[in-house]
């Protein structure tokens, strides 16, 4: 968010702005060398070394949506609302819509969280504007994490593309997404010295959370094919982001002092629902779009997400993040065991 001076004063972009650090020169910024540190970075074992040649980016063709119809991208049993009765019942033209919505929503979103969230941070680390110090391959293994980010968005946008062009069905998309709103309310709430955490610490959930889910889908033959080819080129990628952001919470974790490290690792649990919640309040606009009574589409969305069934969801989804925090230690505290609890994402074990 640069370019016009006075225009973005108080832009939330400035802790992972290079342009901003890029002008002082604090310790932060320099790329840790080698023995100096914490095991972790020292011990940083690049997932990229074959990058150039195995990237998405770099190695896979342009997906080409066949011509398909509207209810022929993602099969009803992988659209949670579709499986409602109200739903079923809707005319066979608006069902079909509810499945390309369904197709739409998960492109849009995936190109949201990869622009306008992964990549700020990808970008703070490359360019040693995060506040944490990175040994110089990790660093220089962000700059690839930002060009595979920047091409699932971009693939992204071009299926939405494809898919009006061949469905004719106009994508119902919210301009300020659930999630954004999300993690601006809760940067607000925390204050200014934790704000630029809840980023860093969403990103570092997400990105260990996304490959278990993209590796699910990858293999449904019941995807129309561009999209299925699209979701296993993405899942890939995200294999090697994962164990990066693995290791990457690794070095943070040494470099923070105790009081911020349980004060970051308590916002987890909310982190982590916040990624895994559906978007409510989109969905409700789109089931009122096809002329579902107000007090339909309650029952609809509380019958198809009840609160037992997003926990399970997210408990099964979470559990590889949670162990890495459990690795750490961060469950050694009971305030922060509390909170995994009260969200749900522990279960209890009784001794
Ligand atoms: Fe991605
Ligand atoms: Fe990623």
């Amino acid at each position: 968010m640069c370019g016009v001076v006075g225009l973005f004063v108080g832009c939330s972009a400035v802790v992972t702005c290079p342009r901003d650090s890029l002008l002082r020169t604090d310790t932060a910024s320099q790329p840790l060398e080698e023995g100096e540190g914490e095991a972790g970075a020292q011990a940083y074992r690049s997932p990229f070394t074959t990058w150039f040649e195995r990237s998405a980016v770099r190695r896979t063709p342009r997906r080409i949506l066949d011509d398909v119809g509207p209810g022929e991208l993602f099969p009803a049993e992988l659209v949670p609302i579709a499986g409602h009765p109200l739903v079923r019942e809707l005319p066979p033209g608006e069902f079909a819509q509810v499945l390309t919505q369904h197709a739409y929503r998960y492109l849009d979103f995936t190109a949201k969280l990869e622009h306008l969230v992964v990549n700020r941070t990808a970008l703070g680390i490359a360019h040693g504007t995060i506040g944490v110090r990175v040994h110089e391959d990790m660093r220089f293994d962000a700059y690839k994490i930002y060009c595979d980010e920047a091409y699932h968005a971009l693939f992204c946008a071009d299926l939405i593309r494809q898919i009006e062009r061949t469905t004719g069905v106009r994508p119902r998309l919210d301009r300020h997404p659930y999630l954004l709103r999300r993690l601006a309310e809760i940067r607000e709430r925390v204050g200014p010295r934790l704000a630029p955490l809840v980023e860093i610490m969403f990103v570092i959930c997400s990105e260990t959370l996304i490959s278990a889910t993209l590796a699910e889908s990858s293999a449904d033959t019941r995807i129309a094919p561009a999209i299925r080819e699209s979701i296993r080129d993405h899942a890939l990628d995200e294999g090697r982001h994962h164990a990066y952001f693995v290791a990457f919470l690794r070095v943070m974790w040494g470099q923070l002092d105790p009081t911020l490290r349980e004060q970051a690792v308590a916002l987890v649990p909310e982190l982590i629902m916040t990624f895994i919640r559906p978007d409510l309040p989109g969905l409700r606009d789109e089931l009122l779009g096809y002329g579902l009574t107000p007090d339909q589409v309650e029952q609809v969305l509380a019958e198809t997400y009840p609160d037992h069934v997003v926990s399970a969801y997210a408990r099964e989804t979470a559990a590889q993040t949670v162990r890495y925090f459990t690795e750490l230690g961060a469950m050694d505290s009971e305030r922060i065991r509390a909170e995994f609890l009260r969200h749900d994402l522990l279960k209890e074990v009784l001794v």
